[in-house]
C-alpha cells in the first residue's frame, strides 16, 4: 500500500502571511547502495546508511503568501550568497512538480538562500544534503501556515518529498543510520520514505567517514544516467536480489557489533556499485589511478595492523574511509601519512556519523 499524507489546502481570502524558516540537512553515505529506480523516483532496492555532520547543506526560505494564484511557483534563488538562474530553474520545475503536496505554493512568493559547507566543485554530490534541507524547509512552511504535525509524521512527509528531489535525499532528513526501501522482513521499510534504524551496537554511534578527495572533476556520469542504465545492465536483477540478502546480514552485524563482517559488506557493496557501472552499456570507470591506489593502502593497513578500517564510494572517484573512533589515532596518522598524499591538492574533510537535521531558524542565538 502506498504512503497518503494530508495535503493542506490553502483559503483564499485569509490575512497575508510571510515567514521565514531555515534547516541545516547533512549528507549521507549510503552503505547499501540505491543504484537503480522506478516509477516516481522508487528504488529498485532497499539501501541503508548514516548521515554525516561536517557535509551539509544550509537553505532558508522567506515566503509572502498572497490573494491570487499562480500557475507556477515563483521563487527567487540564492547559491552562496549570488542570484543563480540555471539552480532557479531546477528549483522551479521540482517544486511545480510537487504542487500537488503543497497547494499552497501557488499562492506565495518565496525566496530561497542555500549554501553547501563543501565547495561546490569538490566532487561531493550535494543533491542529498540540498534536497533533505529544502523538503525540510517546506514542511516547515506547512507547519507555520496549517496545523503542527507530530515529528514522526513531520519526518516521514520530508522524507518523501526529499525523496522526489533526490532518492538518497529522503535517507538524510534522519540522524545516525536510516534505511529507504522495502526489505521484504517486515512492515516498518518502505519505498516511499526512509525510516530511522537504531537496532545499532554502541561501536558505530561515533563511526567517522573521512572524505578523501581524489578528484574535484565533475563526474562524468550523473547518478540518474547510472540509474536508468541499471534498465539494461545484464546483472540488474541479481543485483537487487544481493542489495536486499546484503542489507539484511548489515542489519544484524549493526545490532551485534561485528564490526569486521559490517566492514567486509560495506566494501564489497562499494565495488559492487563501481562494477555494475564499468559492465553498464555504455560502460564507465569512475575510479580514478588514486582511488585504487588508496583502496589498496587500506587493505593493506588493515592487514597490517587488524584494525576496523573500511572504504565505501559513491558513484564517483573519492572515497570514504570509515572507522570507529576508539581507533581514530591510529586511523588519522595512517591517514596523512599515506592516504591524503593521493588526494587531489591534499583535499578531505574530516567527517564522522551526525544526530540529523537542525532547524536553523529555531536554534537561539545568544
Ligand atoms: C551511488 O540519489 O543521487 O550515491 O535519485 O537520481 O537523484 P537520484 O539519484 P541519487 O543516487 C545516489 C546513488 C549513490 C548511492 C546511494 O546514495 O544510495
Amino acid at each position: 500500500m502506498s504512503y497518503s499524507f494530508k495535503v493542506n489546502k490553502f483559503e483564499k481570502g485569509k490575512a497575508k502571511r510571510r515567514g521565514y524558516v531555515a534547516w541545516r540537512s547533512p549528507s549521507n553515505i549510503a552503505l547499501i547502495k540505491y543504484w537503480g529506480k522506478h516509477g516516481r523516483q522508487l528504488p529498485k532496492n532497499p539501501s541503508l546508511s548514516f548521515s554525516l555532520t561536517e557535509a551539509h547543506t544550509d537553505t532558508s526560505i522567506s515566503y509572502e503568501t498572497r490573494e491570487y494564484e499562480s500557475d507556477e511557483c515563483s521563487l527567487e534563488f540564492y547559491f552562496e550568497g549570488k542570484p543563480n538562474e540555471a539552480f532557479k530553474l531546477r528549483l522551479t520545475g521540482f517544486l511545480n512538480s510537487i504542487i500537488e503536496f503543497f497547494p499552497m505554493l501557488k499562492y506565495m512568493d518565496l525566496h530561497i538562500e542555500s549554501s553547501n559547507s563543501f565547495p561546490h566543485s569538490s566532487g561531493i554530490a550535494s543533491s542529498a544534503s540540498s534536497m533533505s534541507a529544502l523538503a525540510l524547509c517546506l514542511c516547515s512552511i506547512e507547519q507555520e501556515l496549517f496545523e503542527s504535525t507530530p515529528e514522526d509524521k513531520f519526518l516521514k512527509k520530508a522524507s518523501y518529498i526529499a525523496r522526489l528531489g533526490s532518492g538518497s535525499a529522503c535517507r538524510s532528513v534522519y540522524g545516525g543510520f536510516c534505511i529507504w526501501g522495502d526489505e521484504g522482513s517486515d512492515q516498518l521499510y518502505t519505498d516511499d520514505y526512509a525510516v530511522g534504524f537504531d537496532d545499532v551496537h554502541e561501536v558505530y554511534q561515533s563511526l567517522h567517514d573521512d572524505i578523501l578527495i581524489v578528484s574535484a572533476k565533475e563526474k562524468s556520469v550523473s547518478s540518474s544516467v547510472g540509474h536508468q542504465l541499471m534498465e539494461t545492465n545484464p546483472y540488474a536483477q541479481v543485483r537487487y536480489e544481493n542489495a536486499e540478502a546484503q542489507l539484511l546480514q548489515l542489519k544484524e552485524h549493526l545490532s551485534c557489533g561485528d564490526i569486521m563482517a559490517f566492514g567486509k559488506i560495506v566494501e564489497e557493496e562499494a565495488l559492487s556499485l563501481h562494477a555494475l557501472m564499468m559492465c553498464s552499456d555504455p560502460s564507465f570507470i569512475l575510479m580514478e589511478p588514486n582511488s585504487l591506489k588508496i583502496i589498496e593502502e587500506i587493505r593493506s593497513f588493515r592487514t597490517e595492523t587488524g584494525l576496523p578500517i573500511f572504504f565505501t564510494l559513491d558513484a564517483g572517484p573519492n572515497l570514504h574511509v570509515i572507522y570507529p573512533d576508539n581507533i581514530m589515532s591510529e586511523a588519522r596518522t595512517f591517514i596523512e601519512e599515506r592516504l591524503i598524499p593521493l588526494c587531489e591538492k591534499g583535499q578531505h574533510i574530516y567527517d564522522f556519523i551526525g544526530t540529523g537535521p537542525v532547524e536553523l531558524s529555531k536554534v537561539k542565538t545568544s
